[in-house]
């Protein structure tokens, strides 16, 4: 029993399958690549648990989570071991109208609360203890919009899998046992061409999304080789069924400079579940026929990271 017990804390994940909150950040970092600016991320890195708990243990609802995230540029010289069989670059994808780009981050935090204060916080203490080792590239604050729905005014994260589909479709099992417990992760910051998309008449809202507007009920598929909706871009069928990911979009916004946008966050046991969605939403399929959704957001970030486990983390300290 002790053995199996140990086996299952060497394996636990971070907290990739925590609900959506009301707030959330998304803090995107590159790391400088001196011996002693390595040596620096791997304490603070190591220290992930102890920051968590200084700011998780003042708000006694418990809501706030945070998961870290590494890219494969810095993993060999950061984490030492080799790089999770899938992990690589995120590749740009160029359908012959849209490109999803992709960006540089080497660290990726993905915060979450129920309100701002926490949030920030944690933030502020976490770049106190990286110094001058990282440079934040990227920060932003998401926000729950009514009732889940992102600024194209829909309903956000339905299809989500619950219960066990959850970690099955999220978290890295016995096909890579070094890097078991741990969970792919995608981020793509969209912006949105609000007046575009307010100029569309709702049905035609409804079949570029796959969904009802007022009442989020599915749409039904359409034929083989005409126009499909994003939801149907975004289901990945094969031998073996469909295949889940977990997306924990957030919407984020400046009015005053015009900003509207989505954060898309995927975590996925498979990274080329999400590759695959990414070319079937910029590509087409059949191609050209692009996700009509990139014809009113675009995609101004692109990266791929890999959350160990969270042994993998305290280990760096070692
Ligand atoms: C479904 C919005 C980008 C993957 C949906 C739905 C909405 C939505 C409203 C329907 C409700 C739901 O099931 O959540 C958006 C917006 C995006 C975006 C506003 C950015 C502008 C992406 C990207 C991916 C993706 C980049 C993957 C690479 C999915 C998946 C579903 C989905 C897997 C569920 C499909 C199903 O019904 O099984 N999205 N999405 N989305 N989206 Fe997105």
């Amino acid at each position: 029993p002790i053995t199996a017990l140990n086996h299952t804390l060497d394996n636990e994940p971070q907290q990739i399958t925590a609900p959506l909150t009301h707030s959330a950040a998304f803090l995107v970092l590159t790391v400088k690549d001196d011996e002693a600016s390595l040596a620096k991320v791997r304490e603070v890195l190591a220290s992930t648990d102890d920051l968590i708990k200084n700011t998780a243990i003042r708000e006694i609802e418990r809501t706030f989570t945070c998961n870290v995230a590494i890219g494969h540029r810095v993993w060999a010289p950061l984490v030492g071991s080799t790089p999770p069989r899938e992990l690589k670059p995120f590749q740009e994808v160029k359908g012959a109208t849209h490109t999803a780009v992709s960006t540089p981050g080497d660290l990726l935090y993905h915060i979450r609360a129920r309100t701002m204060d926490l949030i920030v916080a944690f933030e502020k203490n976490l770049l106190l203890a990286f110094g001058d080792a990282v440079e934040a590239v990227d920060d932003v604050a998401g926000f729950r919009y009514f009732d889940g729905r992102d600024l194209l005014d829909f309903v956000d994260g339905t299809a989500n899998p619950e219960g066990l589909s959850l970690p099955e479709a999220t978290i890295v099992g016995e096909e890579d046992p070094d890097h078991a417990g741990g969970s792919y992760v995608v981020v793509q910051k969209y912006l949105h061409n609000l007046d575009a998309w307010r100029a569309q008449k709702t049905e035609a809202q409804e079949a570029i999304i796959g969904r009802t507007k007022h009442d989020n009920m599915e749409l039904d598929d359409a034929p083989a080789d005409a126009q499909k909706s994003h939801k149907t871009l975004c289901t990945i069928e094969d031998a073996d069924g469909e295949h889940e990911i977990l997306r924990d979009n957030m919407p984020f916004a400046n009015p005053g400079r015009g900003e509207y946008g989505t954060y898309f966050i995927g975590y996925t046991r498979r990274l080329w579940v999400i590759e695959q969605m990414l070319e079937r939403m910029f590509i087409g399929n059949p191609a050209p026929l692009h996700d009509r959704i990139l014809d009113f957001s675009t995609a101004t970030t692109g990266v791929t990271f890999f959350a160990p486990s969270r042994k993998v983390l305290a280990d760096l300290g070692d």
